[in-house]
């Protein structure tokens, strides 16, 4: 079972008590990578109009939803559906589609251009009606969570409270809204071969499926599920937070195995600093990680490797599908 943290106190005018849900939040961290976060302070009709907004996204006609596409290099729009990999038996594999948004800036923001769009803008449907207020005010509520775990986290590295969050003025931060279909067709095959990794973002949360599905390694070598807990998120690090901590937070591997019998909807937020964050190591820390996880990265190009790595399979899959 994953640690489940209270994080009420995060925002704590007192600095033990920050202190404290830091210490809780460094010690989870450390070994699951993974944990339970509660009391986050987001009031649940904010979670519930984005996914009521969510089922209705989804259920539109394909056409309507195609004529805002994603383009190619960039990380806004909608992804038709498509398999989620490919199995190397014989089962029809898992599908999904997607809806990916982010920062909302201007389109005449200097910092759109720059960053060749993986600053935004978004594109919005016109229907369902309501979807863009829905999805701004989860954006700005998950947002807020991710900014206070980010301090947390640097509290806990005994650094300066903000030095992680004055990374994230003009974040390419982004979030996933996914549904995967019932596949009853492939009922009595084998599992989906499925897909673990680890993020390479800073911090992911997630507003998990009702009907679960996503699994966390353990250290033993195994999986375990991480089924959902009313009131939380599943809040996992990725491998900038591991760099910046010099290894001593862990990214850990995960992967989704939707059930076949039902329909599967998530979302997730993944936390990336501005465009030219250079990620290494924060000054005066030990580094234990691994070299290569420990290599200074440059957080546009990562991303913008991520969206070539994307659009690569987005191409794979539609041709294997076809
Ligand atoms: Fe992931």
């Amino acid at each position: 079972m994953l640690p489940v943290i209270d994080i009420s106190n995060l925002s704590s005018a007192n600095l033990d008590e920050r202190r404290a849900v830091a210490r809780a939040l460094g010690d989870a961290y450390s070994e699951a990578g993974f944990a339970y976060i509660r009391d986050h302070g987001i009031p649940q009709a904010v979670l519930a109009r984005a996914q009521d907004a969510m089922r209705a996204y989804f259920a539109r006609p394909e056409g309507e939803k195609r004529l805002l596409a994603r383009r190619e290099g960039v990380y806004r729009g909608y992804v038709p559906i498509m398999p989620f990999g490919r199995n190397a038996n014989d089962a029809p594999p898992a599908l999904y589609e997607a809806f990916l948004m982010g920062a909302d800036p201007h389109p005449d923001d200097p910092e759109v251009h720059a960053t060749k769009g993986l600053y935004g803008p978004n594109v919005w449907p016109d229907e369902p009606s309501g979807f863009r207020q829905a999805m701004t005010d989860y954006w700005n509520a998950v947002s807020t969570l991710s900014d206070a775990l980010l301090r947390g986290f640097a509290l806990f590295l005994d650094q300066d409270e903000t030095v992680l969050v004055d990374k994230f003025r003009k974040p390419l931060s982004n979030i996933s809204f996914l549904y995967y279909p019932s596949r009853p067709d492939a009922a009595g095959h084998p599992p989906d071969d499925m897909n673990g990794h680890r993020d390479t973002n800073a911090i992911t949360v997630l507003l998990p499926s009702e009907v679960g599905g996503l699994e966390v390694a353990t250290a033993d070598g195994g999986w375990m599920e991480a089924p959902p807990k009313p009131g939380c998120f599943v809040v996992n690090i990725g491998n900038m937070m591991e760099c910046w901590s010099g290894g001593r937070l862990k990214s850990t591997y995960h992967r989704v195995h939707p059930p076949r019998d039902k329909e599967r909807y998530s979302i997730g937020f993944f936390a990336v600093p501005d465009h030219d964050t250079v990620v290494e190591p924060l000054p005066g820390l030990p580094v234990t990680g691994a070299p290569e996880d420990m290599a200074p990265r440059h957080a546009g190009h990562d991303l913008a490797d991520f969206v070539a790595v994307f659009d690569n399979h987005d191409k794979d899959m539609r041709d294997s599908a076809s």
